[in-house]
């Protein structure tokens, strides 16, 4: 019950207050004394002041809250299985637009050496067809982002629990409660939350407004204080029935009725049946470090892998970060990458994927050459004929955990775009997703991010959408001593890329390979991005020239996190400067 309602004898309900001054002094307090006082050891600071450093763990999340979830699991004797679960229901509660329990998410881990990926991506209901976004031959607009029919049946949730259960040591209700005390006691309001929810104020159903906005119909202030009470409890129901309450039990009901109320066909036997998925993980090699990363149905880490081992031959650092012969080599291979990522990929359940078309050494030696080769920037249309628009899009979540024992996580967990579908299923506090626009609804024409997809992509029954998520892991030894991925969409994959390429050919720490600006192409539409001032005026002449047709993105890129082991016993952590987010360490 919160304070300030208790005092007056109501009870707290859902959504936010604007409590007194005092009030919300008191519970900002609780909050710090309550972490402080179960972290005794911990460290969190603005990852974009320096690196943090920890001797036995660091972690980084999108949210301060949900990074000291993870150290309070480590404090209290967990492990990286522990740090990771904690982190992912808490970044679920306290950065609801980007990711939650009502969507999916990709987890890679290192755990005694042995290297595992965990697909808990959403998955089409059993009455999804092939045209169901389809409408006298063109894409029905919108229908495969903000109705009931937008969304996947959603992993997060038992992908955790079968995560925990098979490496986690402590208890999942433990593990559980931060996220918990977020959602039921509330977390403070701060301005990035505000941004995120007035900007998608319009777009949310009547029962995300009574959860995400106030009376009056406006996004909560920084400083106010955000109840998600139903979450709260619909969080318990999980810790109480390891995850089956969500499965088969009330949540359940709940959620196949907000579904199916907005036009969607779910059956209770849709959630039940979800099944998570070990896949084999994507291996490639790096400058003598071993890179893990994610495979099919995430077409990120055959891209990631497939780019690196077209690099390594070049002298990345001797050409300079940002000049403009650098990111000319980016470029050249970025685009043909994401030309791959058209043809063939797809849920692995349903077509067949040849790896070695990505990430041989034939392919990539060929692909290789042609990089080398081009002195001047391929026209996309000497890869393949096709166009699309794109579009652009934050979302998602990126977090990792990296023990100085050599165990790690990385995962990224979505509902795709901002509060995904825009429905919350009443009563349960759960955001539901839009994964099924990552599914190519006809075939050749693009979805949200301007990606484009042939039918290994089309939508089915029981079928996982391609997704670019790339949680990856960096090893040496069979140790792991990194931890990189971000959110993004389709400039996921290129911002962990040159996340990694600034730590190990440029040497940066942790914090300046994620502050760095960032460049990204992707084959169509033929334009090399940057940030905002991400290029000198010089060095884009020069990529002009190149016919690289350089152009200025409208907003940043990424939200990563990075962690890296500096000595045996010295790890180092860093959040994105471009987010909220925040690294600790112990
Ligand atoms: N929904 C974005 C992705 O999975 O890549």
């Amino acid at each position: 019950m919160g304070l300030g309602h208790a005092l007056k004898g109501r009870r707290l309900t859902e959504g936010t207050v604007r409590r007194p001054r005092w009030c919300r002094q008191a519970a900002r307090m609780l909050q710090v004394a309550l972490l402080v006082t179960l972290l005794p050891h911990g460290t969190v600071e603005a990852a974009w002041r320096a690196p943090v450093h920890g001797e036995r763990a660091v972690v980084a999340s999108a949210h301060p809250l949900a990074t000291r979830a993870g150290e309070l699991a480590l404090a209290a004797g967990g492990n990286a299985a522990d740090a990771a679960v904690a982190m992912s229901f808490a970044i679920a509660v306290t950065e609801p637009w980007g990711s939650g329990l009502g969507g999916g998410a990709f987890v890679v881990s290192v755990i005694n050496g042995k290297v595992e990926t965990f697909d808990m991506r959403e998955m089409a209901p059993a009455s999804a067809t092939r045209d169901m976004f389809v409408v006298d031959g063109k894409v029905e607009k919108g229908a495969s982002i903000s109705t009931g029919r937008a969304s996947g049946v959603p992993g997060l949730v038992r992908g955790m629990v079968e995560f925990h259960k098979a490496h986690g040591s402590l208890p999942l209700a433990q593990v559980l409660a931060p996220a918990i005390s977020f959602a039921r006691d509330g977390m403070v309001v701060s301005e990035h939350m505000h941004r995120a929810i007035a900007g998608k104020a319009d777009y949310l159903n009547d029962a995300g407004r009574r959860v995400f906005l106030r009376a009056d119909g406006s996004a909560p202030k920084p400083g106010s204080i955000l109840v998600q009470a139903d979450l709260g409890k619909t969080l318990e129901r999980i810790a109480a029935t390891a995850g089956e309450d969500f499965y088969t039990g009330t949540t359940a009901k709940a959620l196949v009725a907000a579904v199916n109320a907005e036009g969607g066909a779910w059956t209770m036997a849709d959630l039940a049946g979800y099944v998570v998925k070990r896949r084999a993980p994507v291996m490639g090699t790096y400058r003598g470090y071993t890179v893990a990363s994610m495979g099919p149905p995430s077409s990120g880490g055959l891209l990631l892998v497939q780019m690196l081992k077209v690099l390594e031959r070049f002298d990345l650092h001797g050409l300079g970060f940002g000049s403009a012969a650098y990111s000319h080599k980016l470029a050249e291979a970025m685009k043909r990458a994401f030309a791959m990522r058209a043809k063939g990929l797809g849920d692995p359940d349903f077509v067949a994927v040849d790896r070695k078309r990505f990430i041989g050494d034939a392919a990539t030696k060929a692909i290789g050459d042609a990089v080398a080769a081009a002195e001047t920037s391929t026209p996309a249309s000497a890869i393949s004929e096709v166009t699309v628009k794109p579009k652009e899009s934050t979302h998602t979540s990126h977090f990792g955990v990296l023990m100085a024992n050599g165990d790690a996580v990385g995962c990224t967990q979505t509902i795709n775009l901002r509060f995904g579908s825009g429905k919350i299923a009443a009563g349960t506090g759960v955001v539901l997703n839009n994964e099924m626009d990552d599914f190519s609804a006809l075939p050749g024409s693009p979805n949200a991010f301007g990606l484009i997809g042939d039918e290994g992509n089309a939508v089915a029954a029981k079928k996982r959408p391609l997704s670019s998520m790339t949680p990856t892991i960096v090893l040496r030894d069979g140790k792991a001593v990194g931890v990189f991925g971000s959110p993004g969409g389709s400039r996921i994959i290129t911002t962990t890329l040159q996340s990694i390429l600034n730590v190990i050919d440029h040497k940066m720490n942790v914090s300046e390979a994620l502050g760095a600006p960032r460049i990204h192409h992707q084959w169509y539409p033929e334009h090399l991005f940057y940030e905002h001032r991400g290029l000198s005026p010089d060095t884009i002449t020069k990529l002009d020239a190149l016919g690289q047709q350089p152009k200025e993105l409208s907003g940043t890129m990424g939200n990563a996190m990075a962690l890296w082991r500096v000595g045996p016993t010295r790890l180092s952590g860093a959040a994105d400067p471009r987010g909220e987010g925040a690294a600790g360490a112990l």
